[in-house]
């Protein structure tokens, strides 16, 4: 197995991009993955003017193809072991798929890609080449989001009855798009973000930490896609009730347009034994709350075994997940840079030859990545139809 730091490409990220920073960061975190090369932006002059004033140095290229292609022909010591994607969402495919061909590992932006028929093709060819694959679900790589998921899983909550899990954000509440601005522009352009846009900017988010935390599936949901701010073509506001694969049901929501708000992800789970709440903006901790009992605050790294809800056996892995101590608060980069950090490790079982699971354990695979797309076009169907439910495609 290589010892060295593994080498990571960068597809998109120049000129004032945003996601690019928390990912760089995630990358360095640990010493044992570094960026290496890029192509930062659509322009090759642009690209590259941009790679050479980058803050530390790099390799950089005009464009992702010429970043891909030149990967063979490289020593192995420069080789690159995975690509992330930071591009707008319509720039996400393509260059997934050709790294894929050219067998290179790939980390990519949320959402996976832009309509169900690009999503079925990524799945397909993850299976064919069997080289890792990543979806950059955030709020997964939270500690306290690992210690919900084994608490509702392990039944600790009884059955699942009612989720309610909803993103809210302010930032989309006027027309920021007519200004110009970068983020704003592309994410409410259907032809660059995709057939819904807080829906699949955030909505995906809630998505996926309810499917994540709890092990259910969406199979059947009535959607209402709506757009508050004049003459924005794609949802600002996105609403989903849902039924579950158990029989529970669910909200999955996300606003742009609530004005103050920011990154407000919360997660709640109502179960027959007690109740979850789990909010990213307080990543540190969770509420359990349990009938006539005090309610119950549990801190990461500061979690006992055997204290009369949790039981003796809570997964050894689970509680000694790289980490600082408790009450050195963890956030939006520590979450990051545990997923890279999963991640690492399976592509470096792939590069030894050894079995790896991108099995959506420890971050977001590219089956959930369809999933997201698939429950995003389900939920456009059933707006179509003035909320009529409409199920969820079979998984492929
Ligand atoms: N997981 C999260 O929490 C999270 C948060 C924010 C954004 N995102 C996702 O990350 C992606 C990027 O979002 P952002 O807000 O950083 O966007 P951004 O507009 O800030 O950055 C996009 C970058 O891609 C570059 N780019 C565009 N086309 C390119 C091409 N053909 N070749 C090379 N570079 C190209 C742009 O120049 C820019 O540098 C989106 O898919 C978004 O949904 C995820």
């Amino acid at each position: 197995m290589s010892k060295r730091p593994l080498n990571v490409g960068l597809v998109g990220g120049g000129k004032g991009a945003f996601i690019v920073q928390p990912h760089q960061k995630a990358i360095f975190f640990d010493g044992t993955r570094r960026v290496t090369a890029a192509a930062l932006f659509p322009e090759p002059k642009v690209a590259l003017e941009e790679a050479a004033n980058w803050p530390y140095p790099l390799k950089g290229y005009g464009s992702y193809d010429d970043m891909i292609a030149a990967n063979a022909s490289l020593p192995e010591e420069q080789k690159l072991d995975y690509v992330v994607i930071v591009t707008p969402n319509h720039v996400h495919y393509d260059p997934a798929m050709k790294a894929l061909k050219a067998g290179i590992a790939v980390f990519c932006e949320k959402p996976l890609c832009m309509n169900l028929k690009e999503a079925t093709d990524l799945v397909k060819a993850v299976r064919k080449y069997e080289v890792p694959f990543g979806v950059a679900h955030t709020y997964l790589g939270h500690w306290t989001t690992r210690f919900s998921r084994y608490i509702v899983q392990a039944g600790l909550l009884g059955e699942v009855r009612w989720v309610d899990s909803c993103y809210l954000q302010g930032w989309l509440a006027t027309k920021l798009e007519a200004t110009g601005q970068m983020q704003a522009a592309w994410r409410t352009d259907p032809k660059l973000a995709g057939g819904s846009g807080c829906g699949g900017d955030i909505g995906t988010h809630a998505l996926m930490q309810l499917r994540y935390v709890t092990g259910l599936e969406v199979v059947e949901l009535s959607g209402h896609l709506e757009a508050f701010v004049e003459g924005r073509p794609l949802d600002d506001h996105f609403t989903t009730y849902c039924k579950l694969s158990n029989g529970g049901k669910a909200l999955v929501r996300a606003s742009q347009i609530c004005i103050g708000r920011k990154n407000d992800l919360e997660l709640n789970v109502a179960g027959t034994k007690g109740s979850l709440r789990w909010r990213q903006e307080e990543p540190e901790s969770i509420t359990i709350h349990l009938a006539n009992q005090p309610d119950r605050v549990y801190w990461r790294g500061a979690v006992a075994a055997g204290d009369g809800f949790l039981p003796k056996e809570v997964p050894a892995a689970l509680l000694a997940e790289p980490t600082i101590p408790a009450g050195h608060p963890e956030g939006f980069h520590d979450a990051y840079a545990r997923l890279h950090r999963c991640f690492e490790a399976d592509v470096r079982k792939w590069e030894a030859g050894e079995p790896f699971k991108c099995d959506g354990a420890k971050y977001a695979n590219v089956e959930d990545g369809w999933t997201g797309i698939a429950f995003i076009e389900t939920a456009l169907r059933s707006t179509k139809s003035k909320g009529a439910w409409k199920p969820m495609p079979k998984p492929i």
